[in-house]
């Protein structure tokens, strides 16, 4: 098995298991990924989603470079797509997706942890786009997401050269949101996890819903969206109970509705 999820509570820890590989991705490991986020969407017992790599090396060191290698035009097209609807499948999780990027993320690694909502990295991540060291530009999002994430200047440096970045010098571009030593961070990841699963559940699936939703269509079409998205709020068992909580002066107790 290429991938596993393991569930603690709320929170679904998938994890793309191909240590001996830095984590890099093959169309198997592709597709099982896909299953997996597609799978996660639809259970509603799960509000919160990490995706991490196994071993203490790599979160996924790229695309699979040994089956690139052999691919013609029309192959490459395919696994573009592939990682293109693996990445969108992150992007449309209803939960929040955390990155926990534990050491390598480069190229492929790199656009997957885009696309997540946020990312977490040990001190010794390391974030890179080096396809163009390969012979080709990236293909899973990282020329439309990376200057999306991080300055576009800085991003386009980055898609250019191939340079590699240690993960002090991704916080300080925004690349990811905090740095933690590679003991503590999954922990400090599973602690964000708790404290995002303790809000209503719709509320935060919404406000995730409103920002991808602004992110593709611009602002007026954004803030028409998140007008919608708060009305639909009012409609929820979780509004009356955060409300009544609070005036209450008690602790909310949030059951999905
Ligand atoms: C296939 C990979 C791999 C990859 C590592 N391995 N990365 N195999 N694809 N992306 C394999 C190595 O071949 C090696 O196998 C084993 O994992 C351990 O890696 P080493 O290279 O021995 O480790 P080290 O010397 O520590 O170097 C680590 C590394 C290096 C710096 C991460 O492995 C590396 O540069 N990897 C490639 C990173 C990369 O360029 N990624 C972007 C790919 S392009 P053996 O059998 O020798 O033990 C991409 C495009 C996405 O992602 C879009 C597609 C459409």
């Amino acid at each position: 098995m290429t991938i596993s999820v393991v569930r603690q509570e709320a929170i679904a820890l998938v994890t793309v298991e191909r240590p001996e590989r830095l984590n890099a991705l093959d169309t198997p490991t592709l597709r099982a990924l896909l299953e997996v986020f597609h799978k996660l969407a639809n259970d509603t017992s799960v509000r919160v989603l990490l995706l991490t790599g196994a071993g203490d090396r790599a979160f996924i060191a790229g695309a699979d470079i040994s089956e690139m290698a052999k691919k013609s035009p029309a192959e490459a097209l395919a696994f573009a797509h592939l990682g293109h609807r693996v990445c969108q499948a992150i992007e449309d999780a209803p939960q929040p997706v955390i990155a926990v990027v534990n050491g390598y993320a480069l190229g492929g690694g790199c656009e997957i942890a885009l696309a997540c909502d946020i990312r977490l990295a040990s001190d010794r991540a390391v974030f890179g786009q080096p396809e163009v060291t390969l012979g080709i530009p990236p293909g899973w999002g990282g020329t439309q997401r990376l200057p999306r994430v991080v300055p576009p200047g800085i991003a386009r440096e980055l898609l250019y050269t191939g340079r590699r970045i240690l993960a002090e010098e991704a916080l300080r571009i925004g690349l990811v949101n905090a740095v933690y030593p590679a003991a503590e961070l999954m922990d400090r990841a599973f602690e964000l996890a708790r404290q995002i699963a303790a809000n209503a559940p719709l509320a935060v699936q919404l406000a995730k819903s409103a920002t991808c939703f602004g992110t593709k269509h611009g602002l007026e079409a954004g803030l028409a969206y998140e007008r919608q998205c708060f009305a639909f709020a009012f409609t929820t068992e979780d509004q009356r109970e955060g409300m009544h909580a609070f005036l209450e002066k008690r602790q909310p107790h949030f059951r999905g509705q």
